[in-house]
């Protein structure tokens, strides 16, 4: 059996409704009054929910590749009377434009909440991984490594925010989750680049009413057992200039 992909409109509109769901139970709005204020450099504006409440109070810059999401986002964003800034870039093929706009916008923070994208660019991008939940892993794994980059965490940047969707296990005390989380992201993200997790909170995933398919593999690195599904943000803050990180 052949495989159908979902290409960029597709995609665009299963986020689309998937994004207006979490609006509708205040997750962008919970997500943004733990975000840092000052300049915000928005890595995927999706269907453009994040970029409002992000708005409030703050400058962004909003970087995305899909041209239909692109569109969803301007007209949400217009309808609400909301100024934008996006950019339409691919993170995965920089130009030297698009690393001249994030660096002159001074975004104070990078925010990549719920990464992900059409299955067409999951596939390209994930060609050495062959298990198809681990790929969307690999792919935002990927962005992570890229949002980590000089090119797009520039000597401005305080602050990462990142927001996954995943399981969190049962009885599981806060700081065990926190520990976990933050060895994790500090070991494989944060400490190469003078970055550490500085917040960890988990959000209740609304899941009952979405028919989004969320393509998920479990972090081997985390505690394993019985898991309610949770959303879950993560803050790093820099710790070190970049001329000590490499030190
Ligand atoms: C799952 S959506 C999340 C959007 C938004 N952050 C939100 O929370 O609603 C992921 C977004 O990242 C964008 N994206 C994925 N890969 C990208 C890439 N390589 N370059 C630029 N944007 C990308 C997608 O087009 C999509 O709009």
């Amino acid at each position: 059996m052949t495989r159908t992909l979902s290409n960029p409109e597709q995609y665009s509109q299963h986020w689309k409704k998937e994004s207006e769901f979490l609006d509708s139970h205040h997750i962008y709005e919970k997500l943004s009054k733990v975000t840092p204020i000052g300049n915000v450099l928005e890595v995927g504006c999706g269907a453009g929910f994040g970029t409002r409440h992000l708005s409030n109070g703050r400058n962004v810059l909003s970087l995305d590749s899909n041209p239909h999401l692109i569109m969803e986002a301007k007209e949400y964003l217009d309808s609400a009377t909301i100024n934008h800034n996006i950019h339409k870039c691919d993170l995965f093929d920089l130009t030297n434009e698009d690393k001249f706009v994030i660096k002159t916008f001074n975004p104070k923070i990078i925010v990549g909440w719920f990464i992900g994208s059409h299955g067409v660019d999951i596939f390209k991008h994930t060609e050495e991984e062959p298990g198809e939940l681990e790929k969307s892993k690999l792919y935002r794994e990927k962005i992570e490594d890229i949002i980590a980059s000089r090119d797009v965490c520039v000597c401005s940047v305080d602050y990462i925010h990142l927001v996954n969707r995943g399981g969190i296990v049962l009885g599981l005390p806060e700081d065990e989750y926190f520990n976990s989380t933050k060895d994790d992201y500090d070991t494989y993200v944060f400490n190469e680049i003078g970055f550490e997790v500085s917040d960890v909170k988990f959000i209740d995933w609304p899941r009952e009413g979405s028919d989004f398919q969320y393509g998920q593999a479990p972090n081997p690195n985390l505690a394993e057992g019985e898991s309610v599904p949770a959303i879950t943000s993560i803050i790093a803050k820099r710790v070190k200039n970049e001329h000590m990180a490499n030190l």
